[in-house]
């Protein structure tokens, strides 16, 4: 009997977002397809992404995209964060020679696959609700819908300090999230990879009728089709190490981190790149 050989391939999938918020897209990558070995890239020194203007974050993303691809000999690309995604998306697809997956239209369909009447609301960074990529996704996808947008300015700053439940979480919450309510969202799409973990006082002040959808299993399903279309797939049956990088503070990182991802994340290494607002180049940096 023939014996049917599939070819494999090892090669690491690059992750890359502001800081911990990819992390929610990590860990649904690693559930479901754990053959897969990640190179994440949390760009912690310069953080948050939201306020900047989209020209400096697509800046950003290309210098990491360069790193992943050229350093670290990824196979492909997860833009794992709304506002680089929304600022770079067809700018990686042009120009890095491997398959980029975002996570605005990923999260945007589990949202409308979700909601009940047709009135979805999305909340993300100023940079992301700005640049209208949700607004323009709806359009095209689903037009009847009725799409609420708000910026939510500060939660990432929440959560990057480790803070995802404090009372002052919860007040901020009430503020930003009060249009949202009013206008009576079915379904509340957290458009920023953060928000995740924000989840808990997000729900209390949006109300148990209001549905959370995050972007991040929609994402690892479109990344597991791209890999199998293409021939891309890693031995299924083995178990990688993850490598875990960050620009800002390794030891932060590696222990936060740990805290949000899981077990995986027990070490983080330096990687040094452009300083925010100046010119770009990158390299690895020593262990941390
Ligand atoms: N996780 C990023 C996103 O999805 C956060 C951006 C930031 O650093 O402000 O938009």
């Amino acid at each position: 009997m023939a014996r049917v050989v599939s070819a494999v391939d090892d090669r690491p999938v690059g992750v890359f977002d502001s800081g911990f918020g990819g992390l929610t897209v990590a860990r649904a990558l690693i559930d479901l397809l754990p053959g897969e070995q990640l190179v994440y890239v949390g760009d912690t020194a310069r953080y948050p992404y939201g306020p900047r203007p989209a020209a400096e974050v697509r800046r950003y993303a290309e210098e990491i995209a360069e790193h992943l691809v050229a350093v670290e000999g990824v196979k492909m690309l997860v833009v794992a964060c709304n506002t680089a995604a929304s600022a770079a998306l067809e700018v990686l697809r042009d120009g890095c020679g491997v398959p980029v997956v975002g996570v605005v239209e990923p999260g945007l369909r589990a949202a409308l696959d979700a909601t009940r009447q047709g009135r979805v609301g999305v909340i993300g960074t100023v940079g992301t609700i700005a640049s209208g990529s949700y607004q323009r996704a709806a359009r095209e996808l689903a037009p009847e819908v009725e799409l609420s947008c708000a910026a939510c300015p500060g939660f990432v700053e929440f959560v990057e300090r480790g803070d995802t439940d404090s009372d002052q979480v919860h007040v901020l919450a009430e503020r930003l999230l009060s249009p949202l309510r009013e206008v009576g969202v079915d379904t509340l799409l957290l458009g920023c990879t953060h928000y995740p973990f924000l989840a808990r006082t997000i729900a209390d002040v949006m109300g148990r009728d209001v549905l959370l959808v995050s972007s991040a299993e929609e994402t690892a399903f479109d990344v597991r089709q791209i890999l199998e279309s293409t021939g891309l797939r890693a031995d299924p049956a083995r178990h990688p190490e993850h490598r875990f990088l960050s620009s800002g503070d390794t030891a932060w990182f590696a222990e936060m981190g740990g805290r949000l991802l899981g077990p995986e994340l027990a070490r983080a290494h330096a990687v040094t790149f452009g300083r925010a607002g100046t010119g770009s180049s990158s390299r690895a940096g020593p262990t941390g």
